[in-house]
C-alpha cells in the first residue's frame, strides 16, 4: 500500500525557506536580548512538539545557553485543549533558580499549557522568565498569556509539520501545512 500523508494537507501555510527566515530572526532577537545578561540563559523545549522548533532555534542563537525538555499531556488525539495539563517529564536541572529561562514552544493555542507551566516554574525563581514561540493562534486564547517572542500570528485553523502532529503523525514534515478537516473529522 502507498502512503502519501502529504495528500492529507490541504496547503502549505509556513515554508522550509519562510520557517528559516523566522528561526533565523528570533534567534538574533534573542541572542541580542540575553548577551549581556550575564546569567545563565536557560532554553526549555515543550515535548515533542516543539523539539524541531529547537534544534533550530538553538542553532540560531550565537550566545552561551543550556538547554532542557519537559513534557505535558494537554491534547490527546483530539484537536483542541482538555482543559487537564499533567507534568509526565520535569527538567533535568534543579538549577532554575538564578537563570534566565525561555520556554520555547510549539504553538500558543489556548494558552491553558504555558500558563499552567509558568505558574510551576515562577515557583522555582528564575531571574527572568520569556516565551518564544513559533506559531501563535491570538483568536484562540482562552487565559491572559503573551508569547515575548513569536514566530508567525497564524489564523485559526489545525497545523502540522516542523514537528506539530495530529496523532503522532505528521511530525516530520519540513514545512507547516493547514491539516484537511477530514483527516480529523473522520
Ligand atoms: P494550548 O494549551 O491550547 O495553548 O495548547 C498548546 C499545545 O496544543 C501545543 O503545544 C500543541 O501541542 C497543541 N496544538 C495546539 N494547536 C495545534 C495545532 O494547530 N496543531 C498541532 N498541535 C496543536
Ligand atoms: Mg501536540
Amino acid at each position: 500500500m502507498k502512503v502519501d500523508y502529504k495528500n492529507d494537507i490541504e496547503s502549505v501555510l509556513l515554508s522550509e525557506e519562510k520557517l528559516k527566515e523566522i528561526v533565523t530572526s528570533l534567534g538574533k532577537q534573542i541572542s541580542d536580548d540575553y548577551r549581556d545578561s550575564g546569567r545563565k540563559l536557560l532554553l526549555v523545549s515543550v515535548l515533542k512538539g516543539s523539539v524541531v522548533f529547537m534544534g533550530d532555534l538553538m542553532r540560531a542563537i550565537d550566545i552561551p545557553c543550556c538547554i532542557d525538555f519537559m513534557s505535558v499531556s494537554s491534547y490527546g488525539s483530539g484537536t483542541s485543549t482538555s482543559g487537564v495539563v499533567k507534568i509526565i517529564k520535569d527538567l533535568d536541572t534543579n538549577v532554575v533558580e538564578g537563570a534566565d529561562l525561555l520556554i520555547v514552544e510549539d504553538i500558543l493555542d489556548s494558552g491553558k499549557t504555558l500558563s499552567y507551566l509558568k505558574d510551576i516554574l515562577l515557583r522555582r525563581n528564575p531571574a527572568s522568565f520569556k516565551i518564544c514561540t513559533l506559531l501563535d493562534k491570538p483568536e484562540r486564547r482562552l487565559v491572559d498569556l503573551k508569547a515575548d517572542y513569536s514566530g508567525a500570528v497564524i489564523p485559526d485553523a489545525f497545523v502540522v509539520g516542523y514537528g506539530l502532529d495530529y496523532d503522532e503523525k505528521y511530525r516530520n514534515l519540513p514545512y507547516v501545512g493547514i491539516l484537511k478537516p477530514q483527516v480529523y473529522e473522520k
